[in-house]
């Protein structure tokens, strides 16, 4: 058989998203399967995958107790309307959700991405200070060089200059914090020591725009799609301080470090610091159906549900806020999670990630690495006037030597599967050794 059989003979039609489209369509990159922690192209390699398809695969693909549940509920309940009716699955994934997650955060808002459960964490955020008589409170304040999505609400808390250069005013009124990516932190194993200061730019953009102004800070517990920017010791707890003392909302955005990825449920666990909202996608069903979520406190459900006049009380969602198919992908990807003890392996491959990782500080072009958890970065020095060509290099020479890595700029991030073996992860390592000594 032919092997390229897979091999669309038209690309052009696909508008990729966050892809340089005219490089990519001269040159595929196509998966047609995948098992546990590899991919299959086209030609028929086995890649290994890296970066758990978008962050987001961590029990591995096509585990089949997740892949039989979606199956079943297909042919059992294809869709229900949860806009004034309902159907089971989804109170009860709630429940489940609400009892995985720090006491206190337990009211469940599904939506079917990490960019409608930011969106709808701000929208929350608004609905929240309204119906407690502070509707002026309509500012969000979020950090140079955070991802929150591609939606209008957090596109303007993001702070990646060209996911905003070409779309205009911001729609909702913001101000950022500094990133807290410092030079001296280079090569930290795990938080790095220096930077909890910064936390004080929200005491900052307080003075600036006064606390009645302002609705709520987001942040990624750990910046990921930026590349990888860990939070310096202490800086977390002193924005919930400051967040607490001027009755700002503090929004963590879990999309990428819920369910494991740094050991632990969340990363308000691993950091002991509680949000009070958090938003949450990709790992939420393994990725194998689309969805996200909004959690908040019941302090603010109980605000806004008794404040209402009679009748619907939070005009916001979505006709697939939870999908009947994405209700039973996430409760199989929960048991996934709880028989396999994926988290506690997550975090006990962690001290073994840490040391390989830091072993290719003396590679060629290699300026700082960071990890925790299950995330890595690789930070290349960008080449004379073209950034972001190392890393795209890594992109492809990665692929053909059978790895998938996410790149940002010239940043390699790394985010396995939490089902990863000790042997893939020196593969990965020695794998990308080859490849970042032959760049130039
Ligand atoms: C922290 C964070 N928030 C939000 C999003 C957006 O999620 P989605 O692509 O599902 O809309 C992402 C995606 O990478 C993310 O990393």
């Amino acid at each position: 058989m032919d092997a390229r059989v897979n091999r669309p003979n038209d690309l052009a039609s696909f508008w990729m998203p966050y892809t340089a489209n005219r490089a990519f369509k001269a040159s595929p990159r196509l998966c047609v399967s995948a098992k546990d922690m590899h991919y299959v192209t086209d030609d028929g390699r086995r890649i290994l995958d890296g970066t758990a398809g978008l962050w987001c695969v961590n029990a591995g693909h096509a585990r089949p107790k997740i892949v039989e549940a979606v199956q079943r509920q297909v042919a059992e309940l294809d869709f229900a309307p949860t806009f004034q009716y309902g159907h089971p699955a989804a109170f009860t994934l709630a429940a489940r959700l609400a009892q995985l997650f720090p006491a206190g955060l337990d009211h469940v808002f599904f939506t079917n991405s990490g960019s409608e459960a930011a969106d709808s964490a701000m929208k929350i955020a608004l609905a929240y200070h309204r119906a407690r008589g502070e509707g002026q409170r309509i500012r969000f304040i979020g950090r140079e060089r955070s991802y929150h999505g591609s939606g209008f609400g957090g596109m303007a808390v993001g702070g990646i200059a060209k996911n905003r250069l070409a779309f205009g005013a911001q729609v909702q009124p913001v101000a950022h914090m500094r990133h807290t990516h410092l030079p001296e932190n280079a090569f930290s194993r795990g938080c790095p020591a220096h930077g909890k200061e910064l936390a004080d730019d929200l005491e900052r953009l307080i003075a600036l725009h006064d606390a009645s102004t302002i609705a709520a800070v987001i942040v990624e517990p750990m910046a990921g799609s930026t590349g990888v920017l860990l939070p310096p010791e202490g800086y977390l707890a002193r924005l919930r301080e400051i967040a607490d003392k001027y009755g700002i909302l503090l929004i963590f955005d879990e999309v990428i470090t819920a369910f494991g990825r740094l050991g632990t449920a969340t990363a308000a666990d691993y950091f002991g610091v509680t949000p009070d909202i958090m938003t949450l996608a990709k790992g939420l069903t393994n990725a194998v159906v689309p969805m996200g979520a909004a959690v908040a406190s019941h302090a603010i459900y109980e605000t806004v549900l008794e404040n209402a006049d009679v009748g619907i009380e939070f005009f916001h969602g979505y006709t697939y806020s939870g999908h009947p198919l994405a209700c039973a992908a996430a409760l199989a990807t929960l048991d996934v999670y709880a028989e396999e003890d994926l988290f506690a392996r997550a975090a006990s491959l962690a001290p073994l990630w840490e040391e390989r990782i830091h072993r290719l500080r003396d590679r060629r072009n290699v300026i700082d690495i960071r990890n925790l958890g299950l995330v890595g970065a690789i930070e290349l020095a960008p080449r004379d006037g073209a950034p972001g060509a190392r890393g795209y290099e890594v992109i492809e020479r990665a692929f053909e030597a059978e790895l998938m890595v996410r790149v940002t700029g010239d940043i390699i991030a790394l985010s396995p599967p939490l089902i990863v073996s000790e042997e893939e992860i020196e593969t990965m390592f020695s794998t990308l050794e080859t490849v970042i000594d032959a760049i130039e």
